[in-house]
C-alpha cells in the first residue's frame, strides 16, 4: 500500500484547493496513472484527471509528480513507476496539476493559452515552391537534424515547471521555441526569417530567463533551453547579416 496525496479543487463548488488521501495497493511495475485509475474505479470517482495513449505518446497526462525518492517533477504519470518514487516500498505520493494553467478540475488544466502560443508560431511547413505531386525528398542526413525536436509530445511539463511562464502569460513558453527551431531545421520550409521574426521578441526568445527547468523536467528527455540558445544564435547571424547588407 502506498498513499496517493492528491490536489482536489472543483471551481464550481470550492474557494481553495485541498488535498484528498487515498491508499492505493501496488506492485512492481504499476505506474502513477494506474494508481489513479485504482482511486476512480474503487476509492473516489469524481476524481477528475486526463490521459489517453498510456504510452507516453500523447501528451496528456503531465502533472506534478514528488514521492519519497524523488523531489518533485513534471512528469507524465504513464510512465513513472510508483516503485521509482518510494524509498523502502512505501510512502507517500504527491501529485498537483500543471501550473501557471487555470485549472478545470483537480488535474485538469485548460490549456488554451498554451496551445494559442503553440500555434502563434505556425507550426505547419512553409516551403516556397509548389509541392512536388508524390513527395519531398529529405536525406536521412537532413532529417536527422529535426530528429530530436519532432520528438516533443506537447505535454505541456516544460510549460508548468516554466517560472517565465508562470509571471507573465504571454510568454511563448518553451515549447513554441522548440517548435520553431523543428521546422527553422527542417530542410522542406523556406519561411526562416518569418520564423525568427515570430520568436525574436519579448514575449519569445528575450522573456527566457535560461533556468533550465525545462530542460530538467521534459519527459522525452529533449532539451527546449538549448533551443531557445539555438534560436537566439540563429537571430543574432541573422541580424548581422542585415546590418553587412547580405541578408
Ligand atoms: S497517457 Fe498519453 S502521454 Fe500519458
Amino acid at each position: 500500500m502506498t498513499e496517493f496525496r492528491v490536489f482536489r479543487f472543483d471551481p464550481e463548488k470550492d474557494k481553495v484547493h485541498c488535498f484528498g488521501t487515498y491508499e492505493v495497493p501496488w506492485e512492481k511495475g504499476m505506474t502513477v496513472l494506474e494508481g489513479l485509475w485504482y482511486i476512480i474505479d474503487n476509492i473516489d470517482g469524481s476524481l477528475a484527471f486526463r490521459s489517453s495513449c498510456r504510452a507516453a505518446v500523447c501528451g496528456s497526462c503531465a502533472m506534478h509528480i514528488s514521492g519519497e525518492r524523488w523531489n518533485g517533477k513534471y512528469r507524465l504519470a504513464c510512465n513513472t513507476l510508483i516503485e521509482k518514487l518510494l524509498a523502502n516500498g512505501e510512502g507517500t505520493i504527491t501529485i498537483s496539476p500543471l501550473s501557471h494553467l487555470p485549472i478545470y478540475k483537480d488535474l485538469v488544466v485548460d490549456m488554451t493559452n498554451f496551445f494559442r502560443h503553440y500555434e502563434s508560431i505556425k507550426p505547419y511547413l512553409i516551403p516556397s515552391q509548389t509541392p512536388p505531386q508524390k513527395e519531398f525528398i529529405q536525406s536521412p542526413k537532413e532529417r536527422k537534424k529535426i530528429e530530436q525536436s519532432i520528438d516533443c509530445i506537447l505535454c505541456g511539463a516544460c510549460y508548468g515547471s516554466c517560472p517565465v511562464a508562470g509571471t507573465n502569460p504571454d510568454y511563448l513558453g518553451p515549447h513554441s521555441i522548440l517548435k520553431t527551431l523543428r521546422f527553422y531545421n527542417d530542410t522542406r520550409d523556406t519561411a526562416k526569417k518569418e520564423r525568427l521574426s515570430l520568436i525574436g521578441n519579448n514575449k519569445g526568445l528575450f522573456r527566457c530567463h535560461s533556468i533550465f527547468n525545462c530542460q530538467i523536467c521534459c519527459p522525452k528527455d529533449l532539451d527546449p533551453a538549448g533551443a531557445i540558445s539555438q534560436m537566439k544564435m540563429k537571430l543574432i547571424f541573422q541580424k548581422i547579416k542585415g546590418l553587412m547588407g547580405l541578408g
